[in-house]
């Protein structure tokens, strides 16, 4: 297929074994963790995938793109100089104008590292996004329809940000300041925290800040999204019937909940279906034809024509936010199905954890803390 519409999107391992598994099954099977994130250091970036059949609603204009692979893993990013990280984002680049992207993604942590893609958009002649207003409207549309799933009204609910002082939290907590009547704020630091409490003054919320993780407790809804390289949130931090969207890649919330709270909707910050007949060429764990929000704003934005600069830097704005969601929808992306710790959340699941929430909210006392 020839078309002048083009992109590229970096991925990279999060978790190391299991996804060098999935472009090198012998290698995944035979280093140890810290042998991948040793060995990862020297390793070139990596052409994965071609993808194809990304095709608008709207004008029927169709996309070719490529997945290059940053080799480092999360723990990697955060141990090298950052220096040493913008050199190799900006060489996958590289490939990437070789390959003839006209756009280029920042995929997870790639997107994290330093000053969210603006040096890397300044040492590329290609325009750079790094997917996080999109990320933002599609976390909050998750969480809309979870809470609509688990029978709570979103006017009625009390909602916590974890990781409320980042780039994604701060705006989902304006956000959410707007339709709920109670909010709850988790950071580090309380200068950045006092920051984000003005920013979502003034509307509907009651805004509370808090360094202690443990003030999410009352909360109906969940969104986290820090940039954590281990799990924060644990079964002792929820009560029944919670709705959890867990946005961070890697998670923040552990896999202890996964398997020993059933009354609670755990779920990614929000699958996208991609308008057209795509194959990504590749496994990056999602069942075919959906992508993570990040990757769907890329793709956007390259069907809309828009080949410049756009989620870049540590500040995204509530308008820039709205405009991606009218964008994509105009062009077909929309939030479609669940996924929760790398699974597929059915109808079934969700009634059963409606009953297992109801069930527990008799029996089971608030943990001491
Ligand atoms: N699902 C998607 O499509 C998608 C797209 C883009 C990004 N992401 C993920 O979203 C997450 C956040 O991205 P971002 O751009 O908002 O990052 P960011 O601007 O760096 O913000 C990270 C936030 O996490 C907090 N934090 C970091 N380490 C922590 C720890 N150990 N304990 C508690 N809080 C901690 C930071 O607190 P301080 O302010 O105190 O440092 C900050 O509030 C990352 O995991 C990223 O991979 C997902």
């Amino acid at each position: 297929m020839t078309t002048d519409d083009t992109f590229a999107f970096i991925i990279h391992p999060i978790d190391p074994k299991s996804d060098v598994a999935r472009k090198y099954p012998l290698l995944g099977k035979l280093l140890t963790e810290g042998q991948i994130n040793y060995f990862s250091r020297f390793f070139p970036p990596v052409y994965i995938s071609e993808i194809t059949g990304v095709r608008s609603a709207a004008t029927g204009k169709e996309l070719r793109g490529w997945f290059i692979a940053c080799p480092f893993t999360p723990k990697t990013m955060l141990e090298l100089p950052v220096e040493s990280v913008y050199r190799k984002i900006v060489a996958c680049g590289h490939k990437a104008e070789q390959l003839g992207a006209r756009l280029l993604g920042l995929g997870a942590y790639t997107s994290v590292v330093g000053d969210a893609g603006l040096t890397i958009a300044q040492r590329l002649d290609l325009p750079v996004t790094n997917g996080d207003a999109y990320t933002v409207y599609m976390a909050i549309e998750a969480v809309r329809e979870a809470a609509r799933c688990m029978e709570l009204t979103m006017g009625d609910a009390s909602a916590a940000v974890v990781g409320a002082t980042g780039v994604i939290g701060r705006v989902c907590a304006q956000i959410l300041a707007r339709e709920v009547p109670e909010l709850v704020l988790i950071g580090r630091r309380p200068d950045a925290l006092d920051e984000v409490r003005a920013l979502c003054a003034g509307h509907k919320a009651q805004v509370r800040a808090s360094l202690d993780l443990h003030d999410i407790y009352e909360s109906d809804l969940i969104l986290t999204v820090t940039s954590a390289t281990h799990a924060l949130i644990e079964p002792e931090h929820l009560k029944p019937g919670t709705v959890v969207c867990d946005v961070a890649r890697p998670r923040d919330v552990s896999t202890r909940v996964a398997k020993g709270r059933d009354d609670v909707l755990v779920i990614e910050g929000g699958m996208v279906e991609v308008p057209g007949p795509v194959d990504f060429g590749f496994n990056f764990g999602f069942p075919p034809g959906k992508s993570y929000a990040c990757m769907a704003e890329t793709m956007a934005l390259a069907l809309e024509g828009r080949y410049a600069d756009y989620s870049v830097g540590k500040n995204i704005s509530l308008e820039q936010v709205h405009e991606i969601g009218t964008i994509a929808a105009r062009h077909g992306f929309r939030l479609s199905g669940f996924r929760s710790f790398e699974r597929a959340v059915t109808e079934e699941h969700i009634v059963r954890v409606r009953d297992r929430a109801q069930a527990a909210r008799r029996t089971r006392p608030r943990p001491a803390v």
